[in-house]
């Protein structure tokens, strides 16, 4: 993008002075506006950001004498033009503005969230402005790079509360209004602002450094803030501490708000969220979903360093951004709650991730291309997410932690309240380090795909080799991709002890003469391994004595399904390795398992094979099954606790009778008692009673769902509602997620879920086709990359054909990538399952 295309050739932004009358009955605002500029050069015209807004008066004093200027809007451009009868010169000028706009139900720009206090409908008013909402509130230069301070003061009625970035005063009352004045933003990017006019309780707590942290919520909510309050005061003078900078405002503040659109967004001081990524209620929010509120936390707290301090020059490296949040979440965590494991999860949650996208032809490259900005909501991704996490975590290997910590402090002085691109940050971590690390990095960052490590052996040597990874068959024979990584592989063999092997070229030859080989010991390099056949018949002794450790038996296990995935290793040759885990114990071990014999039952799914597929799986998870109980055990850990729902959710998904009638027998005290079940537990039950109920069943769940008001709760009810077998509950459901009784923000989950019921495919895929416009208007196209993802499922040929007719003749900026990567994985599945059918009808029928 130019400088033009930006508007960053004209002015350059400094002061901004903003006052908003929000009115939260007809859900509109008036605002005045001035905005103190650097003209760039002699200028009639001023072109800024602007989008929905009604502009009133444009005008500027000059000598004295006011000008003012006519006004044109570009809709598709989202600005304004104001143009002046006189040539502005060069220099500085305080341009003033009246306008007026609308708070809406998008959950972008200004909108209103409802909330009910005593069965009373109220609405509250927040902005989410990342990425280009601030021109729906005011007129500006609506990039990262255009920094400038902002001076925000709101007109409301007196019982309401307002919030925005910085500390507050009130400085006028009248009439039952008042005036709030907030101090002066440092300098920083609009689309961390923040703007929350409503009725909220809070907690707060004052750290020691003086900043005064605040848990925001709607009214009776006020004991579910108590976790996010606690986490945020440990929390935050660590990272003050490990980045060896103070955090700069005197209020931190978190608000939960009901209809929220991502989990949370990092506003400057003002951190919202939805409310199940930050309120716990000890009673009934479950292990996992507490965990997520940590992490959320976490990672919204490294922004305020990693984003708001030093922000990306452009779009493109939005992972500066969010590669780091996602990596720096896992080292506060890790400090505070050390029994959670949280380094093991990384394996499974942020770099099985990764690899997943990023085995598709149709990935970005970390350092991505933007060159319009409506399509910068594509790369809020598992690319920008974790495979950046993936390269950090790469990285702070190759230089050591200390070294990483220090190079970080230099970045984040060096640009701090200003912009940096991700050579910035290379040049900082070699001056901290003395170490080179561009050559090493750039295929990772610059080039879509990771590399495949084929180990091949000989005599008394192995062969490594490397090619890009394709997970479908079908891309990989389209490749013309030469890239080549600089892989650093840790090794692990039964006699020695660590070895470190650098892979640079096409292929490398090592001495070996063991029975076996692990590469890519922790799994802590982006890539891929695969070994023969040969070789993979030696793991069933450090798998079954755990010789590996849980990281490697899961990275073992993933590199051997998504191996057999894209067409190198047979399918059956990876589901006997899956056998050598039948007394497996790790939670990430078998979370991955899980998954991948997920995707297997997916391709099975319309296939006679799916019964003894199923009891293919019942039988690895027979020795787990007798180790897992229904009730909690003082004894267990973090892990235990997620491990038994995984392995009791898979019982269930798997037909194990005994664990379902446990499950329906549970339900059963609902009705008696709706809070006796175990909250790491429920979850599973509702998932049984769905998948083996009927309209009976389905009403009640129903029922519950619109009565429930406690977010967590509900989302578990509003899962197993996709869940029925019954095509008429299906359907059911999916006209009942556009109902009044579902949040727009919640929409998403359900048709995802309902996509993710075998007998839901078609029934999914119709309801979205007839409600595209629907979709797409209520969503105002957010949210809906996540909806179509849901179709990568698709194996059914007819149903492929008609999603990829579809996706043609229905384009759309945000969808474009997602799109193209649905259809890779439509295309993939059907191919794989043409492949191996046979391979794994061969197997299941010796398989028990
Ligand atoms: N900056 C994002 C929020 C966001 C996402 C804004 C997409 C605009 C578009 C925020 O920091 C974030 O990444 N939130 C995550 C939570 C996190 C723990 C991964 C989210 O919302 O899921
Ligand atoms: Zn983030």
């Amino acid at each position: 993008m130019t400088d033009k295309d930006r508007l960053l050739h004209q002015i350059k932004p400094l002061e901004y002075t903003l006052l908003f009358k929000p009115n939260l009955e007809s859900f509109t605002f008036s605002a005045e506006e001035s905005l103190l500029c650097d003209v760039l050069t002699p200028t009639k015209k001023i072109t800024l950001h602007a989008h929905n807004l009604e502009v009133a008066k444009a005008s500027l004093v000059v000598n004295g004498e006011e000008h003012i200027a006519e006004i044109s809007y570009n809709k598709k451009s989202k600005t304004v033009t104001l143009t002046f009868p006189q040539t502005l010169q060069k220099g500085q000028h305080t341009l003033d503005l009246l306008f007026s706009g609308k708070i809406s139900n998008t959950l972008r720009g200004w909108y209103k969230s409802a909330y009910t206090v005593g069965g009373e409908k109220r609405h509250l008013a927040t902005t989410q402005f990342e990425e280009i909402g601030a021109r729906e509130v005011f007129v500006s230069i609506d990039d990262p790079l255009a920094k400038a301070i902002f001076n925000v003061s709101f007109v409301i009625p007196s019982h309401l509360t307002a919030i925005s970035n910085t500390i507050d005063t009130v400085v006028a009352e009248h009439d039952g209004f008042k005036t709030v004045q907030f101090a002066p933003t440092p300098k920083m990017s609009s689309y961390a602002l923040a703007f929350i006019v409503g009725d909220f309780e809070y907690i707060e707590k004052k750290i020691t450094s003086g900043v005064n942290v605040r848990v925001f919520v709607t009214p009776g909510k006020k004991s579910q803030a108590q976790f996010a309050l606690e986490t945020v005061v440990k929390m935050l003078p660590f990272y003050e501490k490990y980045f060896d900078i103070a955090y700069p405002l005197p209020v931190l503040d978190l608000i939960a708000i009901p209809d929220f659109d991502a989990g949370a967004m990092e506003n400057w001081g003002a951190i919202t969220a939805r409310e199940v990524a930050l309120l716990v209620d000890e009673e009934q929010t479950s292990s996992a979903n507490k965990q997520w509120v940590a992490t959320v936390i976490a990672h919204e707290l490294t922004h305020m360093w990693f984003g708001n301090l030093v922000t990306m020059k452009w779009w493109d490296d939005l992972w500066l951004n969010e590669g780091f949040a996602s990596y720096m979440e896992y080292v506060g965590l890790h400090e505070f709650f050390p029994q959670w494991n949280v380094w093991e999860q990384f394996a499974v949650l942020d770099h099985n991730r990764a690899l997943g996208l990023d085995s598709l032809e149709n990935t970005h490259p970390i350092q991505a291309q933007i060159t319009d900005v409506e399509k910068v909501s594509e790369i809020f991704d598992a690319v920008s997410y974790s495979k950046g996490a993936c390269v950090i975590q790469m990285l702070v290997n190759f230089l050591g932690e200390k070294d990483f910590q220090k190079g970080l402090q230099i970045y984040l002085k060096k640009h701090q309240y200003g912009n940096a691109e991700t050579q910035d940050l290379w040049n900082s971590l070699e001056e901290a380090s003395g170490k080179k690390i561009k050559n090493m990095i750039h295929a990772y960052t610059s080039q879509p795909g990771h590399p495949l490590v084929q180990v091949t052996s000989n005599n008394n040597s192995l062969t490594l080799s490397q090619t890009r990874f394709y997970s479908s068959l079908l891309s990989r024979k389209n490749s013309q991709d030469t890239t080549l990584w600089q892989i650093p592989l840790s090794v692990q063999k039964p006699t020695s002890t660590t070895e470190e092997i650098f892979l640079k070229d096409v292929s490398l030859t090592v001495p070996f003469s063991d029975s076996w080989i692990k590469l890519n010991k922790g799994e802590t390099s982006f890539a891929r391994v695969m070994y023969d056949a040969k070789v993979y018949k030696n793991f069933q002794q450090p798998i079954e004595q755990k010789v590996l450790s849980s990281i490697d038996r899961m990275g073992l296990v993933r590199d051997a399904f998504d191996s057999a995935e894209s067409g190198y290793l047979p399918t059956d040759n990876a589901l006997l390795l899956a056998k050598n885990y039948t007394k497996e114990d790790s939670y990430i071990v078998w979370a991955a398992l899980l998954g991948k014999l997920g995707t297997i039952e997916n391709l099975l799914s319309q296939d006679a094979l799916l019964p003894s597929f199923h009891m293919f799986v019942r039988h690895l998870l027979g020795e787990i099954k007798k180790k897992t109980t229904w009730e909690k055990r003082p004894t267990d850990s973090h892990s235990d606790i997620l491990l038994r729902s995984t392995i009791l959710a898979s019982l269930t998904q798997y037909e194990d009778k005994e664990t379902i009638a446990k499950a329906l027998e549970l339900f059963t005290q609902i009705a008696k008692n709706n809070k006796s079940i175990d909250t790491d537990i429920r979850g599973v039950v509702y998932a049984a009673v769905a998948e083996n109920g009927e309209v009976k069943e389905y009403e009640t769940l129903q029922q519950l769902y619109i009565q429930e008001e406690l977010a967590t709760e509900k989302n578990r009810i509003g899962n197993a509602l996709c869940l029925f077998s019954d095509k008429l509950l299906i359907q059911k459901t999916l006209e009942f997620s556009l109902s009044e009784h579902v949040r727009t923000q919640d929409i998403g989950r359900f048709l995802v879920m309902s996509f993710g019921n075998k007998k839901g495919k078609s029934i999914t895929w119709n309801f979205i086709k007839t409600h595209w416009d629907e979709l797409l208007e209520k969503m105002a196209g957010i949210g809906m990359d996540w909806i179509i993802e849901g179709a990568s499922s698709v194996v059914e040929e007819n149903l492929a054909e008609d999603i990829k007719k579809f996706f043609a003749t229905h384009p759309h900026p945000k969808l474009e990538r997602t799109m193209k990567q649905v259809i890779e994985q439509i295309e993939s599945n059907r191919d794989w399952l043409k492949r191996d059918r046979e391979a794994i009808e061969n197997f299941l029928s010796k398989a028990v």
